[in-house]
């Protein structure tokens, strides 16, 4: 299938209905790294969860609205990067993301995000990603700065986890501040 280089030995390519026990895997390595961070229809526990998931995905593509990508590192599907949302018509979309613990420090989710930002803005022309993250999410804010995103505020106690309400941060990058993902420039994210 189609697939772009992240550097090293790991690929983007869309993540589909046919990878549902590939993805059922990964959730097994992935799941209580993830679960405190991300959507909790995300995380499910088995492969026809794991195929709801891409299937709710691939419907919404069909619609023009989100996408979902999957990372592969020396052919193991480590994570991915999504569009949560998508929406041509107001020029915003929302990027969202997930690792395995084994695939963390490399870069891999910096470069694949910026790959989504290029094609957002370059080839379909919107004008505003976001990036909603909880507010104690260290990395994921991280990688939100990385990509040169602008802390916008906080929606006071708006994730509720484990019985506590978290505040959630929302970070926005407008067309005109993104200055490519640094894939000509040649950086390594081995
Ligand atoms: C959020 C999450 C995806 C971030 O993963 P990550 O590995 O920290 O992010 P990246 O893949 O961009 O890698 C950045 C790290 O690689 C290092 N790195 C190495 N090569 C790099 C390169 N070429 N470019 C950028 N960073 C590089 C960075 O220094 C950084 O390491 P550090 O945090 O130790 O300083 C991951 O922590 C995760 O899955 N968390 C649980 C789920 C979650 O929170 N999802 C987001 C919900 S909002």
């Amino acid at each position: 299938m189609f697939s772009v280089s992240l550097g090293g030995a790991a690929r983007l390519a869309p993540l589909e209905v046919w990878h549902a026990e590939e993805f059922a895997g990964h959730l097994d390595r992935a799941r209580e790294h993830i679960r405190p961070w991300v959507g909790p229809a995300f995380v499910t526990d088995d492969t026809e969860g794991a195929r709801a998931t891409l299937q709710r995905y691939a419907a919404r593509q069909a619609d023009d609205g989100a996408r979902l990508y999957g990372i592969w590192r020396e052919e193991v599907l480590v994570g991915g990067v999504m569009f949560t949302d998508f929406d041509a018509a107001f020029g915003n979309c929302e990027i969202g993301c997930w690792l395995e613990p084994s695939a963390e420090g490399h870069g891999l989710i910096t470069r694949a995000c910026g790959l989504l930002l290029d094609w957002a803005f370059t080839t379909r022309g919107l004008h505003r990603a976001e990036w909603h993250c909880r507010a104690d999410n260290q990395r994921s804010a991280a990688v939100a700065e990385r990509l040169g995103m602008t802390l916008e505020g906080v929606r006071r106690e708006a994730w509720p986890y484990g019985g506590v309400r978290h505040d959630k941060q929302v970070w926005a990058i407008l067309a005109p501040e993104h200055h490519g993902s640094g894939r000509s420039r040649g950086q390594d994210a081995g």
